[in-house]
């Protein structure tokens, strides 16, 4: 797997404002919401054009357009709901393939709950969404299920990464492409990053 950290100062200032521990709800779920664009942004900047003739108000004129594979979104539920309004800011003809996992607590192992992809998941290219790469399960039966679905070209989107989740991606999918805003320390004792975020789904849904 192919990691990039984007340094970028937008989304730096960002990411700290998210690690504020007195944040509201309103403001966690905006800038989730922003930095899930900005991230778009960069996991879409090689993606190939075609030209194609624009009838414009002065007659044709030269135009591109976005060539090849189309896009579906993959929000893992439920944090990573709060980034797909900002991707789909991105790619608004994107479809959306929708995946929900919990831990079984006896074996900790991710189980589906809810699994709906797009009918032509084989000829996209599947961004998938979740703030936290943690351990990594999650993303990783993820990633599973989009491959046995026929999914041959994966990115994941990711606010903050800990090494451990990165480490297990990397051995088990090295083609899947990682975006993440920072690459933190580690995971404590209840698999929290740190210095993380806190719980991201209960910040961006406000359950705290
Ligand atoms: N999920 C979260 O919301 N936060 C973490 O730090 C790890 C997993």
């Amino acid at each position: 797997m192919s990691v990039r950290e984007i340094r970028h100062p937008l989304v730096q200032h960002k990411l700290s404002l998210l690690r504020d521990k007195d944040i509201s709800t309103r403001s966690f779920r905006e800038l989730t919401g922003e930095i899930g664009s900005l991230l778009t942004y960069e996991a879409t900047a090689d993606l190939e054009l075609e030209e194609y003739t624009v009838e414009s108000w002065i007659g044709p004129t030269a135009g591109q357009r976005i060539k090849g594979k189309k896009i579906t979104v993959v929000p893992i539920l439920r944090a990573g709901l709060g980034m797909l309004d900002g991707v789909l800011s991105m790619v608004p003809s994107a479809k959306v393939s929708v995946v929900g996992l919990y831990r079984d607590e006896e074996t900790l192992q991710p189980v589906t709950y809810f699994e709906k992809m797009a009918s032509d998941i084989d000829q996209r290219m599947a961004l998938i969404v979740d703030p936290m790469l943690a351990t990594g399960g999650s993303m990783l039966a993820c990633i599973d299920m989009l491959k046995a679905a026929g999914c041959e070209q994966i990115r994941a989107l990711v606010l903050v990464a800990a090494p451990e989740g990165i480490r297990l991606i990397e051995e088990k999918h090295p083609d899947v492409e990682l975006y993440t805003a920072a690459i933190d320390e580690r995971l404590n004792d209840q698999g929290y990053i740190v210095p993380g975020l806190g719980d991201a789904g209960d910040k961006i849904f406000g359950t705290r």
